[in-house]
């Protein structure tokens, strides 16, 4: 038996339950691992909430790094090699089983939890700054929510790409972990889109990134240039309701997409090509990797209403 987080059912974060729960053997393809850390992502909350139905009871969490304890024979994995994953399932707990083709190795250097920090919000941010809109060197992007995970990640991979970053927070401290990224200018929400389209010339931004979803959504589309692009990759301010198309049209011939990770790590050349690139950053200390809150495995509670309840920053960690 190993302790895990149990979602017995879909409710709010006081339906996390602690819980003892059988240790499972690994496959001939798979690996255990001994988690060092688990991340928490907003999607967590999803899952966890019901608006992404799931089977229930189920451990939550895909993203963790560890220590291999125990290894299929064709995992291509020894016990005691180092992985993490933000691919994996059931990462909130002591232990966890996880496919050996999403499990990646831990360059040496890179410490256990800055891997379990870095990989979900890291290769989100990758993909839509390298392959869901590729920006150059130049162009202006809005950022919301800058002092988030994602968002510290993606303003430091917009910055090194040459772009002009504008970005939203709520707090004074939030816009000065922003600030610290990198972004140029940090708004707050209130009367954003105006703001943008003054530091823009009033040309409007080349894209927007959207994690918030409902509350910023309108104005975020206000924000852009014509032919610009709407990248909508997340809902923490709630799902934005149904869309009529004709928006684009008579908004200025914009294009609007819905990204999700899964399909941004098609093949095991993606993977390893984004997992590198952020490994390599980090180690030649061009990627800051900001870890805003750690809590106790048991507490898996206070971390999902912290973060539901804009109270945390960069990554949120789970330690067994
Ligand atoms: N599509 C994908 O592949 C993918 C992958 C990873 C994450 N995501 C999405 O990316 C977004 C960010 O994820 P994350 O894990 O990095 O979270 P996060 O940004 O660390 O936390 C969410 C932030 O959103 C902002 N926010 C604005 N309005 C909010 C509201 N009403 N309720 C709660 N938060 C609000 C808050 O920052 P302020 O207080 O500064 O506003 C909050 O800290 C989420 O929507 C997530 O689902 C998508």
């Amino acid at each position: 038996m190993h302790k895990a987080i149990v979602v017995p059912e879909s409710g709010g974060p006081e339906i996390l339950r602690y819980e003892d729960v059988e240790l499972p053997q690994p496959g001939p393809r798979q690996v255990l691992i001994k988690v060092a850390a688990a991340g928490v992502n907003f999607i967590d909350t999803y899952k966890r909430s019901g608006i992404y139905p799931m089977s229930y009871p189920f451990i939550p969490g895909s993203e963790a790094a560890g220590t291999v304890v125990s290894a299929g024979p064709e995992s291509g994995f020894r016990e005691g090699d180092r992985v993490a994953t933000a691919e994996g399932g059931g990462a909130y707990a002591e232990y966890m089983l996880l496919d050996a083709d999403v499990a990646l190795p831990v360059p040496a250097g890179i410490r256990d939890d800055t891997a379990a920090a870095l990989l979900l919000q890291g290769i989100t941010a990758h993909y839509l700054c390298n392959s869901t809109f590729p920006v150059q060197e130049g162009q202006t992007a809005l950022v919301h929510a800058g002092a988030g995970g994602v968002g510290l990640l993606l303003i430091q991979l917009l910055k090194a790409k040459g772009a002009t970053v504008i970005t939203t927070v709520s707090t004074e401290e939030k816009e000065l972990l922003a600030q610290g990224a990198g972004a140029d200018h940090v708004l707050r929400y209130d009367g954003f889109t105006g703001q943008v389209r003054a530091l823009s010339g009033g040309q409007g931004v080349d894209v927007v990134y959207d994690g918030v979803g409902k509350a910023t959504f309108d104005g975020s589309l206000a924000c852009l240039r014509t032919r610009g692009m709407m990248v909508l990759f997340g809902a923490a301010s709630g799902q934005v309701p149904p869309f009529d198309i004709q928006r684009l049209n008579s908004s200025g011939s914009l294009f609007l997409t819905r990204p999700t990770i899964a399909h941004y790590l098609l093949t095991p050349e993606e993977r390893q090509w984004r997992a590198r690139d952020l490994f390599d950053a980090v180690l030649a200390g061009r990627l800051d990797v900001r870890i805003g809150q750690t809590y106790p495995l048991a507490e898996a509670s206070r971390a999902h209403t912290d973060l539901e309840g804009r109270n945390t920053t960069g990554k949120v960690l789970l330690v067994p």
